[in-house]
């Protein structure tokens, strides 16, 4: 018997050793809308570089831009099937999972950039990851895109500019209110038609970050950027509850690792890169930018604040006013 017990471990560990050596690494598959010359395109691959090199062999990242796997309509019902693993969607895009989100859509509560960045890392900031959480969506960090333009085929210097006119929104309520207050028309598209929607003018306008415009060609089919920057566009990468926990934990610890820090690539670089694509814009002469005066903006704000109450029980107003205060 003792014979026998010696061939049969022996066996055994011949086959172990036979089946990792041919095992496969475990791929993670990472969704996305945009382009990759965009700060989130440049963080998703950062993400699979940093994995790859730090469990190589054991997971490999494959990263799916341009709504190539999943679109906006889809991206997070896949990834609660486990289909996908990370998404990182725009804040605006959770509102059937969490109405908590809408703050960062309420129009000009930011000042600017650095205001999004000090709430996001505040304790009320970090709350909101976990505010998808018994919806089995796991909130991994803030991602930056930058500050929103509107697009049109006019220029829009006042609100009523803008009135009855058709404008492309993500699938917000809030930034539908938004362009209600200014008597235009709001219509929840997907990032993925926004282009053929602008070209064959089945919508007047749009609003979103250099960034997206440049690299999706927005300005090619629209002649007025106003920079207005009015309101943020940012992201939220997430993972689900059942992918996240199905991890060791050794391993989990080295994924989350890596994407800290590829968020954090994508969070230095994202201001250099709209400020390059609106030089861009400028420089194709394709579309004009025009800036507004305090005046002007002013009025613009009239117009669009008085969105802030018709969300604030929705949203809470402890959190917004710890949103305000991270302004000063
Ligand atoms: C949009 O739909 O306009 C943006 O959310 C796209 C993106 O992911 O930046």
């Amino acid at each position: 018997p003792f014979k026998t017990l010696a061939k049969l471990a022996l066996v055994g560990s011949v086959m172990a050793t036979s089946f990792l050596a041919t095992a496969e690494p475990v791929e993670i598959k990472f969704s996305h809308v945009v382009a990759e010359n965009t700060p989130k395109g440049q963080a998703a691959l950062k993400f699979k570089e940093l994995v790859e090199q730090r469990l190589p062999g054991e997971y490999k990242v494959s990263v799916f831009p341009n709504s190539q796997l999943f679109g906006d309509n889809n991206e997070l019902a896949a990834l609660l099937l486990n289909d996908v693993q990370f998404v990182a969607p725009s804040l605006s895009k959770f509102e059937r999972y969490t109405k908590k989100l809408q703050l960062f859509d309420l129009p000009f509560l930011f000042k600017d950039m650095d205001a999004v960045e000090r709430f996001q890392q505040s304790e009320e900031g970090q709350k909101l990851l976990n505010s998808m959480k018994r919806k089995g969506i796991v909130g991994i960090g803030y991602l930056h895109n930058g500050m929103k333009q509107f697009s049109a085929n006019e220029p829009l210097l006042l609100p009523k500019d803008a009135s009855g006119k058709k404008f492309r929104v993500m699938a917000s309520d809030v930034l539908a209110a938004q362009f209600e207050s200014l008597n235009a028309m709001a219509v929840k598209k997907p990032f993925s038609e926004v282009f053929t929607l602008l070209q064959t003018r089945a919508i007047d306008g749009q609003e979103n970050t250099w960034s997206n415009t440049y690299s999706k060609k927005f300005y090619e089919v629209q002649s007025y950027i106003t920079e207005s920057n009015h309101g943020v566009l940012d992201y939220m990468v997430v993972t689900s509850d059942t992918f996240w926990k199905s991890l060791p934990a050794d391993k989990r610890k080295v994924i989350k690792a890596c994407l800290d820090e590829a968020i954090a690539y994508g969070n230095k670089m994202a201001a250099d890169k709209n400020a390059e694509d609106r030089q861009a814009i400028i420089d194709s002469k394709e579309s004009k930018v025009v800036e507004l005066t305090p005046e002007q903006r002013q009025a613009w704000v009239d117009a669009m604040k008085p969105v802030w109450k018709k969300f604030e029980d929705q949203i809470g107003k402890e959190t917004i006013a710890a949103a305000e205060s991270a302004n000063q």
